[in-house]
């Protein structure tokens, strides 16, 4: 089933991405003020999109317009796919996939991420923009935590940077398959400790050895109430990278950075996405 949803406006765009994929839509394509993915076949489709509807509408707390439409799976996929291709993001990072073999020149870093159901394919904002800054956050030997590791896009290219352990962090157990995968195609499997859980306040205080660089591309909500806890498990001189911000939080972002002792290194927007570097 194709499902196709009107965002209402810029701000819910990422709620609803969130919510297509917890609704088990594989890859959610971006035109205009449409967000469609595709479900694998429900058992009573009319049922399902009713269902559907209200879990968004919970999620954004706007009622959202619907529409869904019966196609071959591959077809949609094979079409998503086909419009794929090599992206350079920052200025050694090209992100590509299986595909679309691209040779390694120079000192270049190829990651070949398989689109598939997890989040971080290259496509998305918040990806570049967590990726331009791990160019400048990562230095040889760091120890790195990936929240939100989704396709693991991060992690690997923490390694390939020079990363020393790098613990990925993933909260949704059907993102697991697509990452490892990834993570081996990468060559990184063996370098990557991959967790199946919840980064919280618990997490970094179990894990007590702290982080040189903590990459985090996910929610504000969820951003906010771990920032001081962040700031508590980073090394001397560590730096953390916070993404998946709509720009018009960014002040109340900055705000709970400061209030850590978190200074603001960077920042950078793109479209309507904000990311940010910052340094303890
Ligand atoms: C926007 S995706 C980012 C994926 C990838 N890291 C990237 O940059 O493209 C956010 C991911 O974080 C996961 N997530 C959200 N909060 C989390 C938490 N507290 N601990 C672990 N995973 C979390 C979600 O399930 C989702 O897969």
């Amino acid at each position: 089933m194709v499902l196709t949803v009107r965002v209402p406006s810029e701000a819910l765009a990422h709620d609803l991405t969130e919510g297509l994929f917890a609704l088990g839509g594989s890859a959610v394509e971006e035109q205009a003020d449409l967000l469609t993915t595709y479900i694998a076949e429900p058992h009573d489709p009319e049922g399902f999109v009713r269902s559907a509807a209200d879990r968004l509408a919970s999620l954004t707390g706007a009622k959202p317009e619907l529409r869904w439409r019966w196609q071959a799976d591959e077809d949609w996929l094979a079409r998503w796919k086909e419009g794929l291709g090599p992206r350079r993001v920052g200025r050694r990072l090209m992100v590509t996939q299986p595909w679309n073999a691209v040779p390694e020149e120079n000192d270049d870093l190829v990651i070949v991420i398989d689109p598939a159901t997890a989040f971080g394919t290259g496509e998305h904002a918040t990806t570049r923009g967590a990726l331009a800054y791990l160019e400048t956050a990562v230095r040889d030997g760091d120890r790195v935590l990936d929240v939100g590791t989704g396709s693991g896009i991060l992690a690997i290219a923490a390694i390939r940077l020079g990363a020393g352990p790098v613990i990925a962090v993933e909260s949704d157990p059907d993102a697991m398959a697509n990452c490892r995968e990834n993570l081996e195609r990468n060559g990184v499997l063996d370098r990557v400790t991959l967790e199946c859980g919840v980064v919280d306040a618990n997490w970094l205080v179990a894990d007590g050895q702290g982080f040189d660089v903590i990459a985090a591309n996910v929610l504000s909500g969820v951003l906010i109430p771990l920032l001081p806890h962040f700031a508590v498990a980073l090394r001397p001189g560590g730096r953390v990278i916070l993404g998946g911000v709509l720009e018009h939080e960014a002040d109340a972002m900055k705000v709970a950075a400061a209030a850590t002792g978190l200074a603001l290194a960077d920042e950078r927007v793109e479209g309507e996405w904000w990311t940010c570097l910052l340094s303890a």
